[in-house]
């Protein structure tokens, strides 16, 4: 990214930044559950030049946004107004703004140009890469001192609360505190993390990205949908969250449920318990023998939490037929993309099967790519 900033503000900027998208290993709808969770950054960053202001204003422009620079005024960010309400992409940015502020952090005004290569609308947390790229930019342009975890808090808060997205806090995490060469094994009901090593070309192995390119518009509702069913599972069993409901007591849980939040229990418990058997299998260096217990995940987010679609099944069964170790749907679901585990010399006939699965089944095309673990957010270069 060179000359972007500077195209549009007539200056130089102090300095750039990046964060990158994600995607999980394991652990699906259970971050909301103060559950667990193992996702790892994808070298695709969001990016960010920036420089600071003097006058209590914030512009905001993107090179893949029509509509030039949104310019608002720091006093007058609501979540009722000034780009809070408009949905577009400036109100992540503007909303890490005012989540800083919001927690009493003394942020001044700032132009910054974004440029991002992850992938938009493919559950590869390209909104969490937006909101961190945001919030490091501005960390080290007002010296807040932040650590990585607490970026993640305060970008969540942004999506949450100013956004309106009622998401858990797993892609912030991902993008804030992830390292290359790892994937993050995070608890999110107080953050405790650990970063597993995740070297898959040393053993042989590859990891797959499908992005189906599909958007289910029905998205957003289910998941709060989801999100409340968890919310009525955890009390009707009188627990403050799933995470408390230990596996030996599920099938006594689940008789004491209504038809409807059986499923939804079922997942998030079973869930975690995957997270748990993956992260045993990776610290033994047995990384091969985690497809199955990917394959199993997403079996139960298909048939228990009801979020997989048409395309993602495509996915999962065409790699797996085809010799895949293993697959699974990643992200909120719902469309997005897909991951799969695969021995390397397998990699080319398995994307290829895919393609065929989608060509014969009339979907468009996907884009398949790899996945090797990347850094999480960073300052790229000083101006
Ligand atoms: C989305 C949300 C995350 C998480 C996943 C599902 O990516 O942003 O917080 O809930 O869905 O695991």
């Amino acid at each position: 990214m060179t000359g972007g900033f500077r195209a549009v503000y007539g200056r130089d900027p102090e300095g750039v930044w990046a964060a990158p998208g994600r995607v999980n290993l394991i652990g699906e709808h259970t971050d909301y559950n103060d559950g667990f969770v193992m996702p790892l950054a994808l070298p695709q960053t969001c990016r960010v030049e920036a420089s600071r202001r003097d006058d209590g204003v914030l512009r905001l422009h993107s090179s893949a946004a029509a509509g030039g620079v949104t310019e608002v005024r720091l006093d007058g960010l609501s979540p009722q107004g000034a780009t809070g309400d408009r949905g577009g992409w400036a109100a992540y940015p503007a909303g890490v703004v005012w989540a800083l502020r919001e927690a009493g952090l003394q942020v001044g005004g700032a132009d910054l140009h974004f440029e991002s290569s992850v992938p938009t609308g493919a559950g590869l947390s390209s909104s969490a890469a937006l909101e961190v790229a945001t919030a490091v930019a501005l960390d080290d342009l007002y010296g807040l001192g932040l650590r990585a975890t607490r970026v993640a808090e305060l970008c969540r808060r942004a999506e949450n609360d100013f956004v309106g997205v009622p998401c858990g806090i797993m892609d912030q995490m991902a993008s804030a505190c992830c390292t290359a060469g790892h994937a993050l094994y995070l608890d999110t009901r107080d953050l405790t993390q650990r970063q597993v090593p995740f070297d898959l070309a040393a053993q042989g192995l590859r990891l797959l990205v499908v992005d189906t390119r599909v958007k289910h518009a029905l998205g957003d509702g289910a998941y709060a949908e989801r999100r409340a069913g968890c919310e009525a599972g955890a009390a009707a069993l009188g627990v403050r969250t799933l995470r408390e409901v230990p596996i030996e007591e599920l099938p006594a849980a689940l008789d004491r449920l209504d038809a409807r939040l059986r499923p939804l229990v079922r997942h998030v418990v079973t869930e975690n318990e995957r997270v748990a058997a993956a992260i045993r299998l990776l610290d033994a260096g047995e990384t091969h023998a985690i497809g199955p217990v990917l394959s199993a995940g997403h079996a139960s987010l298909r048939d228990d939490f009801g979020v997989s679609c048409a395309e993602l099944d495509l996915a999962v069964d065409s790699a797996n037929a085809a010799g895949a170790l293993g697959a699974r749907m990643t992200g909120g679901g719902f469309g997005g993309s897909a991951i799969v585990l695969v021995r390397a010399e397998a990699a080319d006939e398995v994307s290829k099967a895919v393609d065929h699965a989608f060509a014969a089944a009339g979907h468009r095309a996907p884009r398949i790519f790899e996945a090797v673990p990347g850094a999480g957010a960073h300052r790229v270069r000083a101006s």
